[in-house]
């Protein structure tokens, strides 16, 4: 692979290199050996530039293939690396990720960058995955996350947030002097880490004086801060005097995942390429995000599936894009309240190419042939349009692009209707051949929605490609040979047309090939069917000698390459090859299997032995390969027994709410008094006149949120209008007297700002609320997370809890006390209350060792109920599950957060918005899948209960009657 990336592993130590002969390397380092490749001194820099076409390092262009990654909602560092080490195999060289503000700030002046926020460690892992990082820190991000990564105490902001104003640009240096030093040490012009750009911004349209005047701000605050790669933008070319490179966002599918059958049209990009910069798809399709209520991300996957992806993207070839970054690769989880309502629920999994529990799917494989293809041919990294004849079936439409140093062509083919699910056939001209392909009685296949994009005048390594109708997944020298793999759909003809000086020998090693030889020309044209896999041995007189591996598209995905500092390595079988490294002629693989496999091993360096996941595997260099084994069954713990509490003492008249915050600050919002995050209690207390027949409450609860109401303890109804009338039952008033409107906004979390029009600010919780009836005022107190900004559980941080009754005492963590909570099993038929109830139940896991088995929680119920459920897995809000609203029903929950080897802690906490509400369904723990890895999960850090904290359980004290504190004004 023609890559110019250095091994890192050799840098750190200190070795210089000639880089030109260096390959991006798997570079073997293990956790331990990385971690002690911090910044020091003597590490060799790098230079990250451009060029007209493509970004350079060290002066050599290379193309860059991006997955989007967000490690914010993968919370368990270790799964950072299984994400990492997935996206390097699946051809990705490289990672484009958010830095969300909101997740590391719970108040001004306060940070947090350890345990799951340790962006250290994230940058350490990339470096030691051997793949390079675009970094965005925002400060603005929407990414479909709380305020658009803005924390929840900048919302109260007087200043228009993304722009000059003087307050917003104080905090947004604030985050930026906390993260800018960390991006910085891990640069690769430093020779210390694998970051190569840094994104100023996201998304901002703002062509004015002051937008450019921020953007400016913006850009001398990075270079301040000792950012010295190049600066990009995904600002529709709005910034391109400030910025080094500005990209550009394309969504052409959008994000209606309910009919997932339908293409809209690939568009033609090269019109957004800026002179003297690369064209940089800073984010293009590689999913969609699903809003509550909507088809579920396996629509969305199928909306943006591998046919979807290998069009689009070799489209984007065509344009002449050489940096693409797809957005999401692996999309994760928006635990906890990083789901921004308005776009999405809890799942992140974004119909990506690596799902949500992390496994890997069809669009990954189709990924993998396109990221090994731009990795292998130099040539893309500059080209230009090139206008050549249509071909012979006029259904069909091509786009060109020559490379005006070495004149290697690329053809991409596809329907011009790209609805058109046709199989169609037709002849073409490539490079100096006016028809091909050439052989009689065969044609070049393009299948409904097919795409395909061919080489032609290629010097691949030391042959000359003249030219294929099938398409490169990569080549490379592999010691005294070259080795090329091509690929195309099963059944479909294949012709190759390499050229020698002389008459080269074939040996057809297996499958059925014919080979035509021109003397005159010096042409060899190999005619075969895709079917398994063709291999050929080229043996040209005086020269390297080539393998030729001819695969169907199935065949092409079962191999993996990743390069060493000593050479490359191809191997096939497992489900997935995580590293590869040589050392003392041993030859040592790692990587999973999710069944049976026998592994082949392709490699030009002289291996004594191969190991696999440290075993011997020596018969993967033979032809008869090496069998590995499939993953052991897995027995999983039924939830049976539940602990079960009705809490909402807050609704009823007695409780105690003097020490509730006072809302004297003109307004309800929640925001304004520190609170950000979850459900928030309201308590309202008015004299009445006998007059009143409703309340009439203003809310704004957030998609998918929902606010309850209770007037003197009686239940006056549920609602998620922004403005709502709660009639008044006869008898319940209680004239002349104190009345108490108790008020649950259960709150989803906050909108974005993407217009930068201050959205963001939109208020969660109650507004405003009058007396339909009599002019009597309320005075109210309000209640959210215990501690507000300042956290009392850092380590789970300011996004994991809201002001429930439970949630405030530590119902929700291990290790609380419901030994005298009754006993209930799931689903529970009893007849509840409307309000909050709890459930809980404990159970142990021992997954078998070196297995990954991605586990989850699944709700079953009927619909017709309405609650929502707050899942709590070991103290951490693993989602939100919202019954009669959906689409999600189950919850993976990564390794780390579950003890895959220890005791595990569920609690539910229930919102039934039913008058007469049944119990929770049913609630099982799922496997999605069964895999062997080398990799190991470490628990991540989840503090138990304790009395100091949270209050010991006190079920009556907070009920004192007649104490009501004093009445704030409103
Ligand atoms: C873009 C934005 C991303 C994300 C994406 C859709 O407009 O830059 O942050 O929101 O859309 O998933």
């Amino acid at each position: 692979m023609s890559m110019p990336l250095p091994p890192m592993g050799s840098i750190a130590r200190g070795v210089t290199v000639a880089l030109t002969a260096l390959a991006l390397g798997s570079f073997g380092l293990t956790a331990a050996e990385s971690a002690q490749t911090r910044p020091h001194a003597a590490e060799p820099t790098h230079t990250v530039g451009h060029d007209n076409t493509a970004l350079t390092i060290d002066g050599k262009p290379l193309s860059i293939w991006s997955g989007e990654f967000h490690y914010w909602r993968l919370p368990s560092p270790d799964a950072w690396r299984d994400v990492l080490q997935k996206m390097k195999a699946g051809g990705f060289n490289a990672t484009s990720i958010y830095f969300d503000w909101d997740f590391h700030s719970p108040k001004p002046g306060v940070y947090d960058f350890k345990g799951i926020r340790d962006v250290d460690k994230l940058l350490d892992i990339a470096k030691e995955v051997g793949i390079y990082v675009i970094a965005r820190p925002g400060p603005y991000i929407n990414a479909e996350t709380d305020g658009g990564g803005f924390p929840g105490w900048l919302l109260t902001q007087k200043g228009k947030a993304r722009s000059t104003a003087p307050d917003y640009l104080a905090a947004a240096d604030e985050w930026l002097s906390r993260i800018d030093p960390i991006l910085a040490r891990h640069q690769l012009t430093n020779g210390t880490g694998t970051i190569i750009a840094y994104q100023v911004e996201n998304e901002y349209y703002q062509n004015t004086d002051d937008g450019h005047a921020y953007i400016q701000h913006l850009v001398d605050k990075a270079r301040a801060d000792g950012i010295t790669v190049p600066l990009t933008g995904n600002h529709y070319g709005l910034f391109t005097k400030e910025l080094d490179i500005e990209g550009y966002d394309a969504y052409p599918q959008g994000f209606n995942c309910s009919s997932p059958d339908k293409w809209q049209d690939l568009p033609d990009l090269s019109g957004e390429k800026k002179p003297g910069e690369p064209l940089f798809l800073a984010e293009f399709q590689g999913g969609a995000f699903d809003p509550w209520g909507g088809p579920g991300y396996d629509k969305c996957r199928q909306l943006t599936n591998g046919d979807f992806e290998k069009a689009a993207y070799e489209n984007n070839i065509a344009s002449g894009a050489t940096m693409q970054n797809f957005y999401m690769a692996y999309g994760g989880t928006s635990w906890g309240w990083l789901a921004s309502p308005e776009s999405v629920y809890s799942s992140y999994d974004y119909g990506a190419s690596i799902r949500e529990d992390r496994q890997l799917t069809e669009k990954y494989l189709v990924n993998k042939r396109l990221g090994y293809m731009v990795q292998s041919v130099a040539p893309l990294t500059k080209t230009e349009k090139a206008t050549v004849a249509a071909p012979e079936n006029s259904a069909l439409l091509r786009r060109d692009r020559r490379n005006p140093d070495n004149g290697t062509g690329i053809t991409v083919v596809r329907h011009k209707d790209v609805d058109d699910k046709a199989e169609d056939t037709t002849h073409l001209a490539l490079g100096d051949y006016p028809s091909v392909p050439q052989e009689p009685g065969t044609a070049l296949t393009i299948d409904g929605r097919d795409s395909k994009l061919l080489l032609s005048d290629y010097a691949m390594d030391h042959q000359q490609l003249r030219y294929s109708t099938s398409e490169l997944m990569t080549h490379g020298t592999f010691g005294p040979r070259d080795v090329a793999l091509l690929y195309g759909r099963h059944g479909q003809d294949g012709e190759t047309v390499l050229r020698y000086a002389d008459r080269p020998e074939v040996q057809v090693i297996s499958g059925r090939v014919k080979q035509t030889w021109d003397p005159a020309s010096g042409d060899l044209r190999l005619n075969y069917r895709h079917d398994g896999l063709t291999q050929v041995r080229i043996t040209p007189p005086g020269s390297t000698p080539l393998l030729l591996l001819l695969a169907d598209d199935a065949t092409a995905d079962t191999y993996w390459r990743l390069d060493t500092p000593q050479g490359p390595v191809l191997a096939s079988g497992p489900e997935l090859l995580r590293t590869s490294a040589y050392g003392d002629g041993v030859l040592k693989l790692t990587g999973d299997t999710d069944k049976a496999a026998n592994l082949h091993v392709v490699t030009g360096t002289p291996a004594t032995s191969v190991t696999w996941n440290g075993r011997p595997a020596n018969g993967a260099l033979d032809s008869t390969g090496t069998p590995l084994a499939g993953p052991g069954p897995v027995t999983l713990p039924t939830l049976g027994s539940w602990k079960y509490h009705a809490e909402t003492p807050e609704a009823q008249p007695g409780f105690d709410d003097a020490a509730w915050r006072a809302a004297d600050k003109q307004t309800l919002s929640a925001d304004n008094y520190g609170f950000h995050a979850g459900s928030i209690w309201y308590r309202g207390h008015f004299t009445a006149t006998g007059a009143e027949t409703a309340v009439k409450a203003d809310a704004t609860t957030g998609r998918g949120g929902r606010y309850l109401a209770w007037l003197n303890g009686t239940y006056l109804g549920s609602s998620d209008d922004a403005t709502h009338h709660f009639g008044i039952p006869s008898g319940t008033l209680k004239p002349g007297k104190d009345n108490v409107l108790a008020v649950l906004s259960a709150n989803t979390a906050h909108q974005q700002d993407w217009s930068a029009d201050d959205s963001h600010k939109e208020p969660r919780g109650l507004t405003g609320a009058s007396l339909v009836g009599s002019a009597e005022q309320i005075g109210w107190r309000l209640q959210g997370a215990l501690g507000g900004e300042d956290l009392v559980d850092p380590v789970r941080g300011p996004l994991n809890t809201g002001g429930l009754y439970g949630e405030r005492h530590g119902m929700h963590l291990p290790g609380y006390p419901d030994g005298a909570w009754q006993s209930v099993s799931l689903p529970n038929s009893r007849k509840g209350a409307p309000g909050v109830s709890w459930y809980r139940t404990t159970f142990d896991l021992d997954l078998p060792k070196g297995q990954d088995v991605p586990l989850g929680l699944t709700f079953k119920d009927d619909k017709a109920k309405h609650y929502r459920a707050l899942v709590y897995v070991n103290g951490w809000m693993a989602g939100l599950y919202v019954n009669d609203l959906g689409p999600q029903t189950t919850f993976p929950v990564q390794p780390g957060m579950l003890r895959t080897h220890g005791h595990n802690t569920v609690a539910i906490a229930m919102i039934s918005e039913d008058a007469n509400g049944d119990g929770l369904g049913d609630v099982s723990l799922e496997a999605y899948g069964n895999h062997t890895t080398p990799l190991h999960y470490r628990d991540i850090a989840s503090p138990g209960w304790s009395a100091a904290v949270y209050r010991a359980p006190r079920a009556t004290a907070d009920m004192r009657t007649g104490s009501r504190g004093a009445r704030p004004a409103r």
